[in-house]
C-alpha cells in the first residue's frame, strides 16, 4: 500500500456507516481517506459530511464504487447483494454488514473476487467465537447453534413477525419467537440476525446451522450464544451486547467489529483466525 492512502466509499450513514465515518477520520488517516458516501436519505449523507472539514464527497451508489477501493456497504440486505456485486466485478474489496443479503449467492461473489482480484471481507458483528468456529470447521463439526435473545423492539421490522401475526407489544415474558436453520432465520428476520449469516459462512453453512431466536421486555441487551461440538471439541461463547441508542436492531459491538476489520485489512499485523 506504501503512503498512499486508500480511498473508502461508504454507503448507508447509519448507527454503523457513521462509527466507521468517525473511526476513518480519528483512528486511520494516516492509511485511509473516506472518499465517498451514500445514503438513499441524502439528509443523512449530507449530515454526515458535515462532521468532515475536508470531503467525503456524496455520490450515487454507481459512482461511489467506480470512485472508491474499498466499498463498505452498512446499508440494507436488499441492496447488499448487488454492492458486493458492483464492487467486486469492478475488482475492487468490499466489506459487507448486511450478510443476510449475500448468503444465498455467496458462491456466486466467491468465485466473483477470485477472477477479478478483489476481496469480500465479513466482519464477525456482535457476536464472540467465530475464530474459533473457523478453525474448528478445519476438520469435522456435527453442531452448530446461535440463540439469540433480544428485547422485543430489536426485532422489530422483520418480515417473520407479519407473516405470523407476531405482535411485539403484547409480550410480556419470555417468548420463543423463532427456531429454524439460519437460512429460513435469515429470510425472517433480515435486519436482525446477519450474525447467524457470517457464523453459517464461518462453519457448516446456512442449512445446518441451527437459529433460535427469544425475545423478552425483560432484555437489556442483545444476547448472543454459540455453541458448537466436533472434533476439536465443545465451544460455549456468550457476547452481552449494549443496543445503539439510534438503533436497538444493532449491536454497538457490530460497528467495533467492522471498525477492528478495517484495522485488519489497513494493517500489517493480522491477528486472530
Ligand atoms: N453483520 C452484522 O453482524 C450486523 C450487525 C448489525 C447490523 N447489521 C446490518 O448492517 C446494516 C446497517 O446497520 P445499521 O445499524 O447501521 O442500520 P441503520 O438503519 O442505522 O442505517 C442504515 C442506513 O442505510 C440507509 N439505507 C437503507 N437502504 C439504503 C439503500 N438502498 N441505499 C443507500 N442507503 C440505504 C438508511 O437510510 C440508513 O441511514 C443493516 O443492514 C443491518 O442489518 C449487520
Amino acid at each position: 500500500m506504501g503512503n498512499k492512502k486508500i480511498r473508502i466509499g461508504i454507503i448507508g450513514c447509519g448507527a454503523i456507516g457513521s462509527q466507521l465515518a468517525g473511526a476513518i477520520k480519528n483512528n486511520f488517516s494516516e492509511q485511509a481517506e473516506l472518499f465517498a458516501i451514500c445514503d438513499i436519505d441524502r439528509d443523512k449523507a449530507e449530515n454526515l459530511k458535515a462532521d468532515f472539514s475536508l470531503g467525503p464527497e456524496v455520490l450515487l451508489i454507481d459512482e461511489l464504487i467506480e470512485r472508491s477501493e474499498l466499498i463498505i456497504e452498512a446499508a440494507s440486505a436488499k441492496i447488499s447483494y448487488e454492492v458486493a456485486q458492483k464492487a467486486l466485478a469492478a475488482g475492487k474489496n468490499v466489506i459487507i454488514m448486511s450478510v443476510g443479503g449475500i448468503l444465498d449467492r455467496y458462491e456466486e461473489l466467491r468465485a466473483l473476487a477470485r477472477d477479478a482480484g478483489g476481496h469480500i471481507y465479513l466482519p464477525s458483528g456482535a457476536v464472540a467465537g467465530l475464530d474459533a468456529v473457523k478453525a474448528a470447521s478445519m476438520v469435522r463439526v456435527n453442531k452448530v447453534t446461535l440463540t439469540t435473545r433480544k428485547p422485543p423492539q430489536g426485532l422489530a421490522g422483520a418480515p417473520y413477525l407479519a407473516e405470523k401475526n407476531i405482535d411485539l407489544s403484547a409480550i410480556k415474558e419470555e417468548t420463543v419467537i423463532f427456531e429454524g436453520d439460519a437460512s429460513e432465520a435469515i429470510k425472517g428476520f433480515p435486519q436482525n440476525v446477519n450474525v447467524c449469516a457470517t457464523l453459517s459462512l464461518a462453519g457448516i453453512g446456512p442449512k445446518k446451522t441451527r437459529v433460535k431466536i427469544i425475545a423478552s421486555p425483560e432484555y437489556k441487551t442483545n444476547i448472543h450464544e454459540i455453541e458448537a461440538e466436533g472434533d476439536f471439541g465443545r465451544l460455549f461463547a456468550r457476547t452481552e451486547n449494549l443496543p445503539f441508542p439510534q438503533n436497538p436492531r444493532t449491536s454497538f459491538l457490530a460497528s467495533l467489529s467492522a471498525i477492528a476489520t478495517l484495522r485488519n485489512i489497513l494493517d500489517v499485523v493480522k491477528i486472530g483466525t
